[in-house]
C-alpha cells in the first residue's frame, strides 16, 4: 500500500513529514534524486527527462501513486507526464494545486469557475525553473481573479540547502525578499513554492514582515492527499516497506537528512 514521494533532494522530506503524520499507516518510499539536484536551474526538458526516470523508479517499488514533492517538476514535468499517458493503475500528482485550493479559499478539487478572493498582491518564491514556467499564475487565473503576482527566482538557495550551509542560505533568503520588496512593497500573502523553503519559513517570515500571510506547501499537500486517498483506495500500491532512496551518496544524504528532521533518517542507494 505504498505512496511514493519524489523530490529533487532533501525539499521533499518537508512534505514527507506531514504526510506521515497525517496518514501514519500508509508507508511512503522516498525518493531523492539528489545526484542531479538542483533542478531549478535544469531546462524543462531536462526536468521532464530526470522526472520521469524518478517516477518509474517509485513505480519499481509497488507506489502506483507517486506525488512530485517538488515545485520545479510540478511545473516543468507533470503536464507532460500526464498527457503523454500513464501506465494503467498509475497516477502523478503534483504539489501546486493544493496550494493554490487553499489561497484562494476553496475545497480540495473545486473546479468552479475564477471568482475574486481575498488576497490581491502575492509574492512567490520559487527556484529559477519554477519562476520561468509561469505554472503558479495559470494555475491561480483557473481559479481566481484580479490577484497581482510578483514572483522572486531564488538562485542559490537549494544548493545551500543541499550543502547543509544554513548561514548562506539564511543571508539567501533575506536577499531574496528584499529584492521581491523593492518590486512589491506591500504584499499580504507570500507563498513558498518551492519544497526546500518550510526549511527557511521563519527566515522568510521575519524577513516579510508578521503582516505577511505564509504560505507552505506541507500540511496542506497532507490535507489534500488524505482527501484524494479517502476517494480513492484503490491508489495505494502494493508496495509494504517504507524507504528513502537516493541516487547521491547515501552515507552524505543520511546525515544531512537527520539533521533537517532532527530523527535518525537511512538513504539507500536508488
Ligand atoms: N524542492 C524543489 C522544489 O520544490 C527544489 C528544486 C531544485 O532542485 O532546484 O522546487
Amino acid at each position: 500500500m505504498a505512496v511514493g514521494i519524489f523530490d529533487s533532494g532533501l525539499g521533499g522530506l518537508t512534505v514527507l513529514e506531514a504526510v506521515q503524520k497525517r496518514l501514519p499507516e500508509v508507508p511512503f518510499v522516498y525518493l531523492a534524486d539528489s545526484a542531479h539536484a538542483p533542478y531549478g536551474v535544469r531546462t524543462p526538458e531536462d526536468i521532464h527527462t530526470l522526472t520521469r526516470a524518478a517516477v518509474a523508479r517509485l513505480w519499481e517499488e509497488g507506489c502506483d501513486l507517486v506525488i512530485l514533492a517538488c515545485n520545479t517538476a510540478s511545473a516543468a514535468a507533470l503536464r507532460r507526464i500526464q498527457e503523454g499517458g500513464l501506465p494503467e493503475g498509475k497516477r502523478v500528482l503534483g504539489v501546486f494545486v493544493p496550494l493554490i485550493e487553499a489561497l484562494t479559499e476553496r475545497d480540495w478539487g473545486d473546479n468552479s469557475p475564477p471568482r475574486e478572493v481575498a488576497v490581491k498582491h502575492v509574492a512567490l518564491f520559487a527556484t529559477p525553473a519554477t519562476v520561468a514556467s509561469r505554472a503558479f499564475q495559470r494555475e491561480l487565473a483557473f481559479r481566481a481573479i484580479g490577484v497581482d503576482v510578483e514572483a522572486q527566482a531564488c538562485a542559490g538557495v537549494v544548493d545551500a540547502i543541499e550543502e547543509g550551509d544554513m548561514i548562506l542560505a539564511e543571508a539567501l533568503v533575506r536577499s531574496h525578499v528584499e529584492a521581491l520588496k523593492r518590486k512589491m512593497p506591500a504584499p499580504d500573502a507570500a507563498v513558498l513554492g518551492c519544497t526546500h523553503y518550510p526549511l527557511m519559513e521563519s527566515v522568510f517570515q521575519e524577513a516579510l514582515g508578521p503582516g505577511v500571510k505564509v504560505f507552505s506547501q506541507a500540511g496542506l499537500v497532507a490535507e489534500s492527499l488524505a482527501d484524494y486517498l479517502a476517494r480513492h483506495p484503490d491508489m495505494l500500491g502494493v508496495g509494504q516497506e517504507p524507504k528513502f532512496l537516493t541516487t547521491g551518496d547515501a552515507a552524505q544524504v543520511s546525515d544531512r537528512a537527520t539533521a533537517f528532521l532532527r530523527r535518525k533518517i537511512a538513504f539507500e542507494a536508488a
